[in-house]
């Protein structure tokens, strides 16, 4: 619809009218009726994206504004206009805050990287640069947002404890300890986690207990990890996932999921930037989701969120990574340019048959109505 016909048509209908998001349609939030938040991980969403979260949503990640390389680009230069935009959104809506992520070891910002790579930056300035960057944020947000991501994916995937990237090669563990006193000292009441992707994977669990271990004993407990829930149609299986929630929870840390998207490509589970990928040109993907992919990705999300209903209790948060598949990340990783369709409303923000099997998962509906919207 071009601008001209968008004007008249706002001067003629309710506001609602010209929205994706039917306002009477079954709200998510709503359905799961308090035993989780439902959120989404977004930037300034456009104004049908907005009332889609605002529809269904509880809770908002900021999905890249807070990053420290979109905070940061350069030494002497901060830049908060993004950041400032999306959490006065969230706000005004109401929504619940998620600040991530305080430390990733990628998208970093280049000058940091190239400091590392120069020998400029030994441990005791970094730790120092990081302090600095997680007290400066936490300064000028922390009172808006109750919940941050402090570290993002530290645990490695193969291997010993910690990711081989060159943040933890200078560091070590201290960079994640220090995050966590930092976080701390800064945000006393914030709701502070450690967030991360595979941990479903027991090798990569024990990892995790080896770091919480390390935590606890400085006195610096997250209050909760985070399971990232990039996930294919076929892995990682439902018995897998409960496991992680069950041992987590056991080990008396409230599970978020904190990105959860399904792609419809074949691909290994989980969210390693590195890992991309060559696309054939014969390989363009689906333009159009075929029907038998739409049912398999809603019978994908219907036993999630079985799993999550039965195992509300140890579950505080689901957040869906992006809005729409439109807005997806999907559609340039592992691919560039290949359109991807993980979430539950298409590129117009219309609900999807995933959408309707969520619904009924939530409602308790999922015996007596099972037929396709
Ligand atoms: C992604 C964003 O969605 C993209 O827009 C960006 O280009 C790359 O990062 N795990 C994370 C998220 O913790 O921060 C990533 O977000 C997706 C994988």
């Amino acid at each position: 619809m071009n601008c001209a016909m968008r004007c008249f048509l706002a001067l003629i209908l309710p506001a609602s009218a010209l929205l994706a998001t039917d306002p009477t349609e079954p709200s998510l939030r709503e359905a799961a009726g308090g035993r989780f938040d439902i959120g989404f991980g977004s930037e300034l969403p456009t104004p049908a994206r907005a009332a889609l979260v605002a529809h269904h949503g509880n809770s908002l990640t900021t999905e890249n504004s807070l990053k420290f390389h979109m905070l940061r680009p350069t030494e002497h230069e901060w830049k908060w206009d993004k950041a400032d935009a999306l959490i006065d959104f969230a706000v005004k809506g109401k929504l619940e805050i998620v600040g991530h992520t305080l430390v990733w070891c990628y998208q970093m910002p280049k000058w940091v990287t190239a400091k590392i790579a120069s020998g400029e930056l030994d441990k005791a300035a970094a730790l120092r640069l990081q302090d600095e960057h997680i007290r400066t944020v936490l300064a000028r947000h922390g009172d808006r947002i109750g919940t941050w991501d402090v570290v993002n994916e530290a645990l490695a995937d193969d291997g010993d404890y910690l990711r081989d990237d060159p943040w933890s090669t200078l560091c070590g563990e201290d960079y994640i300890i220090e995050a966590f006193r930092s976080a701390r000292a800064a945000a006393p009441q914030a709701r502070l986690l450690y967030n991360d992707f595979n941990l479903e994977a027991p090798a990569k669990r024990a990892r995790l207990f080896r770091l919480l271990g390390r935590l606890e004993a400085e006195g610096l407990r997250p209050d909760g990890i985070g399971l990232q829930g990039h996930y294919s149609l076929t892995s990682p299986s439902v018995a897998g996932i409960e496991a992680a929630i069950e041992e987590i929870h056991a080990a008396g840390y409230p599970v978020h999921f904190t990105e959860l998207d399904i792609s419809v490509y074949k691909r290994a589970a989980g969210a390693d930037l590195e890992r991309r990928e060559y696309r054939p040109d014969s390989d363009p993907g689906y333009a159009v989701l075929p029907d038998d992919l739409h049912e398999a990705l809603a019978g994908r999300y219907a036993d999630l969120f079985r799993l999550f209903v039965r195992q509300a209790d140890k579950i505080e948060r689901v957040t869906f990574w992006n809005v729409d598949d439109g807005t997806s990340w999907l559609n340039n990783w592992p691919l560039k340019g290949r359109p991807d369709h993980p979430l539950l409303f298409d590129r117009q923000q219309k609900p999807k048959p995933a959408f309707h099997a969520v619904l009924r998962e939530l409602t308790g509906n999922a015996e007596t109505s099972n037929e396709s919207p």
